[in-house]
């Protein structure tokens, strides 16, 4: 498939209704009450270094986003605890490299911020981002496990 130049940068207020338009063509619903929390935390907030990032085509028109979370804590950067949680790809522009582009351009933005570790949930029944995630060389944690408990 044609690769087409694709940059990223950090988001922005502005990207709003770009991740909310993405992340309803991909999960066939709109969860703008989520994304308005999200937004209020990661880029409006002091709480958390930003981080998020979103992946433009060479019009300008965004394609892609990634979003986790860089906490301050009270003596600093928390920079063994940040998480990615949510990203998409426009379903239009998926399979040419933006989901990796966008991972790969996080962790060295992370990187920088002297992060060493990055981690995640991932739903294992969820096939599409099980191998998205093997492709990033993201392994299931030596350290952690997630406990449920029904009630
Ligand atoms: C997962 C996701 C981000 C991948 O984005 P993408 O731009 O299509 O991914 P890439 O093209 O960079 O793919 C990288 C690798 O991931 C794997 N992969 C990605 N999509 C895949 C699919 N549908 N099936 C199998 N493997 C896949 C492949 O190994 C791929 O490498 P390859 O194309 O060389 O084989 C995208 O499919 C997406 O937005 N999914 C929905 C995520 C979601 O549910 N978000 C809402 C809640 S968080």
């Amino acid at each position: 498939m044609e690769t087409k130049t694709i940059t990223t940068r950090l988001m922005k207020n502005e990207d709003f209704d770009a991740v909310v338009r993405i992340d309803t063509k991909v999960l066939h619903r709109a969860r703008p009450d989520y994304y308005q929390k999200k937004f209020q935390r990661l880029i409006k907030s002091n709480d958390c270094i930003e981080t998020s990032l979103v992946a433009e085509d060479e019009n300008g028109t965004i394609v892609g986003f990634i979003m986790g979370e860089l906490i301050i804590g009270d003596f600093g950067i928390c920079r063994d605890d940040a998480t990615v949680d949510t990203m998409g790809v426009d379903p239009e522009y998926q399979r040419q490299g933006i989901g990796k582009k966008l991972m790969a351009d996080f962790m060295l933005h992370l990187k920088e911020l002297e992060v060493e570790k990055l981690h995640t949930l991932v739903d294992k029944n969820d096939d599409r981002l099980m191998r998205f995630y093997a492709a990033s060389r993201f392994s299931p944690s030596e350290t952690f496990i997630n406990m449920e408990r029904i009630i």
